[in-house]
């Protein structure tokens, strides 16, 4: 729901935007074009091959961190009482995207250390902003129609924003990510 609100404020605000996203029962905004990106990997290929092109990349997809290490050919027939998966690190998108003037922007899902463990992501990934909210907090997080979050920039700056509508988060991000023209 954040990715399809950024989607559609930067639309509402004449940007070209691609919306890269598996599928999910939310309409994509007119104008917006669609990609489809059902797993880490196909998500990596189509967001870093569009990346050098982009102003302003904004990762708000809470992208699997772990896929299975091995595809089975076949059905797994049941064995009896346990079954151990080995699953390996999927790629990172946001630390991988690059390109000359890209703005990335991050969003860090935290339920606790909220701004200590979002600077340490924005480092980590090479980040400009990063917009961090606690999955705990009450209507926040997935789901939700709405999402609290502090807005951290490069420089040290945190914005901590009320309860608002993801639409109006969406603005407010847009406003900042705006900012920090690299031309
Ligand atoms: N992200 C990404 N590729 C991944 C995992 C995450 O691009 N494989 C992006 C998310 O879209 C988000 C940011 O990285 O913008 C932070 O995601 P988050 O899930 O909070 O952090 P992780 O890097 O997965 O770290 P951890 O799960 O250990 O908190």
């Amino acid at each position: 729901k954040m990715g399809y609100a950024i989607a559609e404020a930067a639309r509402d605000r004449g940007a070209n935007v691609t919306l890269v996203s598996t599928q999910t029962s939310l309409r994509t905004p007119y104008g917006v074009e669609f990609v489809r990106a059902d797993t880490a990997e196909e998500m990596r290929k189509e967001v870093v091959a569009r990346a050098p092109g982009a102003d302003i990349l904004v990762m708000a997809a809470a992208v699997a961190d772990y896929r299975p290490a091995a595809e089975a050919e076949h059905k797994i027939k049941k064995s009896g009482g346990w079954l151990t998966l080995e699953l390996r690190e999927t790629a990172d998108v946001l630390a991988e995207a690059a390109g000359d003037r890209l703005v990335k922007v991050g969003f860090a899902a935290e339920s606790r250390d909220l701004v200590a463990n979002a600077r340490e992501k924005m480092r980590r990934k090479g980040v400009d902003l990063m917009v961090a909210n606690n999955i705990t907090d009450e209507g926040s997080g997935f789901g939700s129609d709405t999402n609290r979050v502090v807005i951290i920039s490069r420089d040290g700056a945190e914005e901590e924003l009320p309860l608002l509508l993801k639409s109006e988060v969406a603005h407010k991000v847009l406003d900042r990510a705006a900012q920090i023209s690299k031309g």
